[in-house]
């Protein structure tokens, strides 16, 4: 979120119900996309986690310096609970608000829009649930005052590098100092970023490639098949042995790879894998 952080302080949010008002096709679309539905509240001061789409992970308030991550989530593939990825047992864990490593708050910060806000007894209040509008596009109060004139973020103006980024602030975990990436670790296909940085398609497209090529920013289908690995390639010459007949081109060259039971993260980077080996590509 590099470019927003100067712009998070400088103006207060509008809301998405105000852009609503007037880009009434961007808001239908965005309302029902997984990013909208990243974070749900329910009674009780519990919130879930996740759209659904893969799994959801509640997380509760316990008193005024504590909150509870579940140690059980939901798998809609499995369609029943099983443990939360990275517990051992299903008893949850328990987290100070303000933890050193600001676990709790930081879940809110990547599923919600704005700033969350912590009451005195300690009740966290994200500015608005799920990724929306201006999480993107940056505090759009003066954008709203003016009706419309400027005074906003649109990423369109940014390059691959730049798109890349704004999706990585969430998508690519955060860098350890100095820690490598274990490629090899299949809990890192989520970080999508990572990986399709290793891809030739990436590497050989001049800056072109970014998370828009194939993804439409406001939700809705991911573009795949021939129709969008065409936008750069003419149809590829497979030897005989490679039977691709009634197989999207992203099931060979994207493999599904799954860190456990409910859980599928499609392997950005692109390649060419061997059968059975979907985390590491031949070439
Ligand atoms: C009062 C009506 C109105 C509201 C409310 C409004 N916009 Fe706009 N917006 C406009 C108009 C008019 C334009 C410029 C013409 C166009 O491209 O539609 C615009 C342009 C934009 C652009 C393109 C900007 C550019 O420089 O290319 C973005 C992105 C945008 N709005 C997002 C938002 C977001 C996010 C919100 C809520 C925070 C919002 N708008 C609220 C009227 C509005
Ligand atoms: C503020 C954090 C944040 C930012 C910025 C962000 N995302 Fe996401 N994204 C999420 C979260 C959280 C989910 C999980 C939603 C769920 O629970 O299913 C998600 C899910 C997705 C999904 C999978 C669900 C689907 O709709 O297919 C795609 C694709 C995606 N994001 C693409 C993008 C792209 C492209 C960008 C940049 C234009 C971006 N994201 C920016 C947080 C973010
Ligand atoms: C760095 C940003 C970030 C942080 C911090 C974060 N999430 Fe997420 N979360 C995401 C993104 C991005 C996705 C989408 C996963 C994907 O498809 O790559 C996601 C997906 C999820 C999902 C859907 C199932 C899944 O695993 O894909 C759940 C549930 C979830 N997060 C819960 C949490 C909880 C609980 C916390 C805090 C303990 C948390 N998240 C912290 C960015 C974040
Ligand atoms: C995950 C990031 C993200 C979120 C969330 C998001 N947008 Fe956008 N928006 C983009 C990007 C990227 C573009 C420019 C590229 C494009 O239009 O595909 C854009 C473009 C726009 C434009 C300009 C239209 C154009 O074609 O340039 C408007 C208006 C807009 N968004 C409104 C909204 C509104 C309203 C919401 C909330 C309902 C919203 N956006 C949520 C990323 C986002
Ligand atoms: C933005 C343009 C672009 C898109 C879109 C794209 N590619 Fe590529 N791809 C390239 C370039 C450039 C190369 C490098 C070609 C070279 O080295 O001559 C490449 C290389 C490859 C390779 C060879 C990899 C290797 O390591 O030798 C495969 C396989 C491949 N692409 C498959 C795909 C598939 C499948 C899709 C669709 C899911 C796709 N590409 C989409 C630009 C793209
Ligand atoms: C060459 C096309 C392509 C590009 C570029 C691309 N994706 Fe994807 N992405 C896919 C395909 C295909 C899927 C699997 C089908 C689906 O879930 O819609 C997918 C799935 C996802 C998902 C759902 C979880 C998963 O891993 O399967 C997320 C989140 C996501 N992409 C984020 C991103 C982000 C962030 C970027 C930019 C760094 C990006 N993607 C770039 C094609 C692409
Ligand atoms: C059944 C799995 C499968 C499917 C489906 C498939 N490929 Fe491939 N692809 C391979 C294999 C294996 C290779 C390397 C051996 C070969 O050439 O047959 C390859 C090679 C390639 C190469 C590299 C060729 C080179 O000269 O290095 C490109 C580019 C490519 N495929 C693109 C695509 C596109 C685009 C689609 C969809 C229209 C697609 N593939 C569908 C398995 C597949």
């Amino acid at each position: 979120m590099v470019p927003l952080i100067p712009l998070l302080f400088a103006t207060p949010f509008a809301g998405s119900a105000v852009c609503a008002g007037c880009h009434v096709e961007q808001a239908k679309t965005q309302l029902a996309s997984a990013h909208a539905k990243a974070l749900t509240a329910r009674d009780g001061g519990r919130w879930d986690f996740g759209s659904g789409l893969q799994a959801v992970t509640p997380v509760s308030r316990l008193d005024s310096n504590t909150y509870l991550e579940r140690g059980l989530s939901f798998y809609k593939s499995l369609n029943r609970e099983d443990l939360t990825p990275g517990h051992a047992d299903s008893r949850g864990v328990r987290y100070p608000i303000f933890s050193p490593g600001g676990e709790i708050l930081r879940c809110f910060l990547c599923h919600s829009t704005g700033v969350p806000a912590v009451s005195a007894d300690g009740v966290i209040q994200p500015g608005e649930p799920g990724v929306r509008c201006e999480t993107c596009h940056g505090p759009g109060a003066a954008h709203v005052a003016a009706r419309g004139r400027g005074n906003l973020l649109n990423p369109r103006a940014l390059n691959a590098d730049g798109l890349n980024q704004l999706c990585g602030s969430c998508h690519r975990k955060p860098a350890a100092a100095g820690a490598e990436t274990d490629y090899r670790n299949a809990w890192n296909t989520r970080h999508q970023p990572l990986y399709l940085a290793k891809s030739q398609c990436f590497l050989k497209s001049k800056g072109t490639m970014s998370c828009l090529t194939c993804h439409p920013a406001h939700g809705g289908a991911t573009r795949t098949g021939p129709a969008m690995c065409s936008q750069c390639h003419s149809p590829p010459k497979h030897t005989a042995r490679t039977v691709t007949a009634g197989k999207k081109c992203e099931s060979c060259h994207m493999p599904d790879v799954v860190p456990r039971p409910g859980l599928r993260f499609a392997n950005h980077w692109i390649g060419v894998y061997r059968r059975g080996e979907a985390l590491v590509p031949l070439r």
